[in-house]
């Protein structure tokens, strides 16, 4: 047997958060399975092949560890998190019930409210000549568009904001504050579902209070666990996915004048972004027997590492992988992972990203980023974007 393959490797340090692609490629090209001794230990897959065959075979690296998604782990909670922490069959039950909230043609609906969102939004700074990206614009955008995709009450979102603030921002450096947060939420949740138990309408958390597995209703811990999941999933993402796509655009006038004259560029480009600058870097699986993998042996128990971020920059499938090209064909990325877990949420973000971008494109054409505040990256490496993003215009 060959010795572990160990690399120094931890995603939440700042050197890494500064520069992840020549680490990645290292390991591409020299180490496509390694071990990493942080955080508890982790096997890293870093190739797109090797990522997307590991995201179907869920029967060997399997996602039915409640907290193990996380690297590092996150302590489990009453409620696992559903759909996202089981295997097929349990998993293809709990989400087939509300796939078609998410398909194309439902998400399209939101369309015009979202943009006036953005447009409400942008006219809130327009006159500063500055705004911060983050706090002014994708984060509100998001959190409104989310609150109207689940038939929320607008009223809540402020305080919806705060406690998913406190559970991501705070995972690391407030962990006490975090589990307040969580409470908190899983508070608001049991209300929402409760109120819907008694009068259910066509919402997304009316499907779950009235969907059955194998004839028996979801439990109270699962409508918790399901609420969560499709309240925090996709949040941080989309904020940093719009987030780093007006980030990149800062810096490049030509492409944001082509962007807008040549609108039907947007939709590549929203995937190019999410390729190029992938929000979401890696998330983990559990090993459920001993693998052999380019001579290494992965354990019973161990956990494996999705590396999204390398695989979307793996020269093996995609040309000039460290270019973005906004019309880039095709881009097969893994931004939204693969297999069965791959994001629900995919369209609903598309749009929220597109149309942010297109409306901010379209009032602000000419912008860049402030020459006097920095902009300041988050400190954790999963999830790749920015704490604050001042511009000015
Ligand atoms: C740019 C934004 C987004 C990105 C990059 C993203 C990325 C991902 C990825 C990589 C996964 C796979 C997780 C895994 O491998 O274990 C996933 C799953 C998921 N996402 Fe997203 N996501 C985004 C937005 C959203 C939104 C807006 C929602 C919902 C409102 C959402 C809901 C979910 C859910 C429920 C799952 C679990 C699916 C399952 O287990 O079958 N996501 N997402």
């Amino acid at each position: 047997m060959k010795e572990r393959a160990v690399i120094a490797f931890d995603h939440h340090t700042a050197e890494w958060v500064e520069d992840p692609y020549s680490v990645y490629r290292q390991m591409r090209d020299g180490c496509p399975v390694a071990y990493s001794e942080a955080h508890g230990g982790f096997w890293l897959l870093s190739r797109y092949e090797d990522v997307r065959e590991a995201l179907s075979d869920w029967q060997t690296i399997s996602s039915n560890f409640p907290g193990r998604i996380a690297i590092p782990h996150t302590t489990p909670g009453p409620a696992p998190g559903i759909p996202i922490e089981f295997d097929p069959p349990q998993h293809t039950q709990y989400r087939s019930a509300v796939s078609t909230f998410f398909s194309p043609g439902e998400v399209k609906k939101l369309e015009p409210e979202i943009t006036r969102l953005a447009g409400e939004l942008i006219d809130a700074f327009i006159d500063q000549g500055e705004c911060d990206i983050v706090r002014d614009y994708a984060t509100p955008l998001l959190a409104y568009s989310l609150a109207l995709f689940l038939n929320l009450s607008l009223a809540d979102v402020a305080e919806i904001e705060r406690w998913a603030d406190a559970i991501f921002a705070g995972r690391l450096k407030d962990p006490e504050g975090a589990k307040r947060a969580q409470a908190a939420l899983a508070d608001y949740i049991g209300e929402q579902m409760s109120a819907r138990k008694l009068n259910p309408g066509d919402d997304l958390f009316s499907t779950l209070v009235q969907m059955e597995v194998d004839g028996t209703r979801l439990t109270d811990t699962e409508l918790l666990g399901y609420g969560r999941i499709i309240l925090l999933a996709g949040r941080e993402a989309v904020i940093d996915g719009l987030s780093n796509s007006l980030w990149y655009l800062a810096g490049q006038p030509e492409k944001r004048l082509r962007l807008n004259s040549e609108p039907e560029l947007l939709r590549p480009a929203v995937e190019e972004f999410l390729r190029f600058m992938s929000p979401i870097q890696l998330l983990g699986r559990v090993a459920t027997k001993e693998v052999e993998l380019y001579g290494q042996t992965l354990h019973e128990g161990e956990s494996v590492a999705m590396t999204y971020g390398s695989a979307n920059r793996d020269e093996r499938i995609f040309q000039e992988a460290d270019r973005c090209l906004l019309d880039r064909k095709p881009n097969p990325h893994l931004a939204f992972g693969g297999g069965p877990h791959y994001c629900l949420g995919a369209h609903l973000a598309r749009l929220v990203i597109r149309v942010g971008i297109s409306c901010f494109l379209q009032r602000i054409p000419e912008f860049s980023l402030s020459t006097d505040r920095a902009a300041e990256r988050k400190p954790n490496g999963d999830a790749r974007g920015f704490k604050t993003l001042p511009v000015e215009f």
